[in-house]
């Protein structure tokens, strides 16, 4: 997979991206991600990215003469015409976990990050094909939020994690939020792991954390729960736990 990214602030990314998962995932070839600097596609002494709005306001507003030759001549090098072009905004569609498993099938994407107080509406219009935003708040820019979907994106690329079978366990990719886990030691401070997972029972332990995995989400985010798949059994579980669950 080959990731794009056009921004104002490169350096930022440096340290995000040489750790963990995404510096392995880089090191084993999984991932190419290539940062590149908007104001390097300035014609002007000053290397100017941000005028006055038109109609006045304050606030500068990010040109669009650098965003498009910036991301054109990236495009140019490159053999694929229908990449996804996802300009990052607290205006566009909220990531999830499922927008997360639909970018990560994509070979290449290439993200904006806008920033300032806001961006040439014609980059909107006529170069992104997708905008995504990270949460309902406001960033100072998108290069946060661009590290927070690369990061999203790298750990569901096969090869990635150590284990193939940790993503699909994660919260949110069946619907439900992770059951709790516990290592070593076995009492910590008199607080003891649930017995039942010393008890090498496959079937009551499998059995153990969906329920846990329910009743939590049943308890924290009840909205997931409708769009989960209940058993019978599960649904009667929630009206009889619900208020004795932490
Ligand atoms: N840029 C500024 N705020 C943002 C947000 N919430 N999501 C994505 N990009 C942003």
């Amino acid at each position: 997979m080959r990731i794009d990214i056009f921004c104002l602030f490169p350096e930022m990314f440096a340290s995000p991206f040489s750790q963990s998962i995404i510096k392995r995932a880089k090191e084993r070839g999984l991932v190419d991600i290539e940062i590149h600097n908007i104001r390097d596609y300035t014609h002007d002494k000053h290397h100017t990215v941000d005028d006055y709005s038109y109609g006045g306001g304050p606030g500068m507003v990010l040109k669009p003469e650098p965003v498009f030759e910036a991301v054109e001549a990236v495009k140019q090098q490159l053999s694929v015409t229908e990449i996804p072009i996802i300009l990052l905004t607290p205006q566009g569609r909220l990531f999830n976990q499922q927008v997360a498993q639909e970018l990560a099938r994509f070979p290449h994407l290439i993200l904006i990050c806008g920033h300032y107080e806001g961006l040439d509406e014609r980059v909107r219009e006529y170069l992104s094909s997708d905008e995504i935003s990270i949460g309902d708040y406001v960033l100072s820019g998108g290069e946060l939020a661009a590290m927070v979907i690369v990061d999203a994106i790298v750990r569901l690329i096969p090869g990635a994690l150590g284990s193939q079978s940790s993503p699909s366990s994660d919260s949110y990719s069946n619907e439900l939020l992770e059951y709790p886990q516990y290592t070593r030691p076995q009492v910590y401070r008199g607080w003891a792991v649930p017995p039942v997972l010393l008890s090498g029972n496959h079937g009551e332990i499998a059995q153990w954390r969906r329920c846990q995995a329910v009743l939590r989400t049943a308890k924290r985010r009840p909205e997931l729960l409708r769009k989960a798949t209940l058993s019978d059994k599960e649904k009667k579980w929630i009206s009889e736990n619900l208020l004795s669950l932490k």
